[in-house]
């Protein structure tokens, strides 16, 4: 079902050459912080190229409900006005973040110490996502939290009144969980410190930083070290967004595997803790390049070129460099079976617990279309079959999880028979656009109705 209640059923059939400019929305993660951040500023923040994704959408009306102005001035263009740290006030009423893991984690931290109480519900998947990663470390900054069994929403969290600074190292590789507790961080008193093992990204250290807030990071034997001082005046900002290279990955895989393409995907946001997919497609051979490379804003940008890319090959990819991709592996995964011999994607067990169990969910979809996969519990292998060779034909279930429908969209495109997607609607919480962007590169995606 989609996040709306009605299914969209969706196919795919083989396609190319893929030609064009391929314009894809705002970064996710950025846009989802220039709405919290904005809202903890004081004063009016301007927002450009926002994504207007429901799971962003639902941020900003989260945000509302806080207390701040949210107001959309049409073309990607939006205003709020903050309420500064600390300001926020109780919502009247629960607080719906759909979809969205990334907004629900974020709302929590930025929330957990002020004196109010909210309460935070999603779909059914964001209900079955685990939230204790997150209110273990709200937790010792005096906040508490109330939910259902094993930590899952419906949930109520009570604010700290009396907040104290917090030095937290995070059990699990999650820039959810680092910016939940560096967001409490803003309205407790003294430094608040994050240790983290391994880099995850650190849009919320450089967006704190852009508002103002002292912010640190050392890289020591522990990991990244994070320390934040406390109860800062944020200051607003004009913040243009880069695009986002997790919607970037769609189009990109797409024109490496149909015959004939040749695809610019233009001022892609190129965050080293982002970028991790593109080195890979690139250790395997792809025709990939960065074209233009500059820096928008504080972030690294550059436009992607990628031509159809027939010598591919399989790789173990690295386990470091999981978190840089960790959005990445379901089309990373398709890719892999239009390449000759084996991909191992290892130390991957976070994709578990993302909107669905993306390992799960990948392994039944590619083997229901002819592909050989191996998996473990933190690990999957996909053996390639060189272009061309792929079967395709079979239906697949999206699980309310947008990357999983896109990343099998993209497969079926280059398979000998079209596949099928039992749910596209998840699409609309962070790509609304992809089905006319891919038409407009040539891609044949349809709503097929059955
Ligand atoms: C996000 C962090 C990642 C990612 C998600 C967005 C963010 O989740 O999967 O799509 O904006 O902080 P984790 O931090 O849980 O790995």
């Amino acid at each position: 079902m989609s996040a709306h209640g009605t299914p969209i059923p969706m196919m795919s059939r083989k396609s190319g050459p893929l030609v064009g400019e391929a314009n894809v929305p705002g970064d996710k993660s950025i846009s989802h912080r220039s709405l919290i951040l904005g809202a903890m500023a004081v004063g009016e923040t301007r927002i450009t190229g926002l994504l207007e994704g429901q799971d962003v959408l639902d941020t900003g009306k989260a945000m509302r409900a806080f207390g701040a102005e949210v107001e959309d001035l049409g073309g990607g263009n939006w205003r709020v006005q903050g309420v500064g740290v600390g300001g926020f006030a109780e919502p009247d009423n629960v607080i719906d973040c759909g979809n969205s893991g990334t907004g629900v984690r974020l709302i929590m931290g930025a929330m957990a110490t002020t004196p109010i109480s909210a309460t935070f519900t999603g779909d059914a998947s964001l209900n079955s996502r685990p939230m204790a990663r997150v209110t273990d470390p709200l937790a010792l900054f005096g906040a508490q939290a109330v939910g259902r069994a094993g930590g899952r929403l419906p949930m109520t969290i009570v604010g700290a009144a009396d907040p104290v600074p917090v030095r937290y190292t995070t059990p699990v590789p999650s820039a959810q969980v680092k910016s939940a507790v560096l967001l409490a961080g803003l309205n407790a008193p003294g430094q608040t410190v994050v240790i983290e093992k391994e880099a995850t990204r650190d849009h919320t250290e450089r967006m704190l930083a852009g508002f103002g807030a002292e912010i640190t990071t050392e890289v020591t034997d522990e990991g990244r070290v994070i320390t934040l001082t406390g109860q800062p005046e944020l200051k607003p900002q004009d913040i243009i967004v880069p695009r986002d290279p997790s919607s970037a990955a769609f189009p990109v895989c797409a024109a490496l595997i149909c015959e004939g393409s040749d695809v610019l995907v233009p001022n892609i946001g190129l965050n080293p803790t982002r970028a991790g997919l593109f080195t890979t497609l690139r250790d395997m051979g792809a025709n990939l390049t960065y074209e233009n490379e500059r820096e928008e804003g504080g972030e690294p940008v550059a436009d992607l070129r990628a031509r159809y890319s027939p010598d591919m090959r399989g790789i173990e990819v690295p386990t470091d460099r999981a978190a840089s991709m960790i959005d990445e592996y379901p089309v990373l995964s398709v890719v892999a079976t239009f390449a000759r011999g084996r991909t191992l994607m290892a130390g991957v067990k976070e994709l578990r617990v993302k909107e669905c169990d993306r390992i799960d969910a990948m392994v039944t979809g590619l083997q229901a279309n002819g592909v050989q996969v191996e998996e473990g519990d933190d690990w999957y292998a996909v053996e390639g079959q060189g272009p061309g060779a792929v079967q395709g034909g079979a239906e697949v279930q999206s699980h309310l999880d947008h990357r999983i429908a896109m990343a099998f969209l993209v497969m079926g495109l280059a398979t000998q028979t079209p596949v099928r997607v039992d749910d596209g609607g998840p699409i609309a919480t962070s790509f609304p656009i992809f089905e006319p962007l891919m038409a407009e590169l040539g891609a044949q995606i349809e709503r097929s109705g059955t």
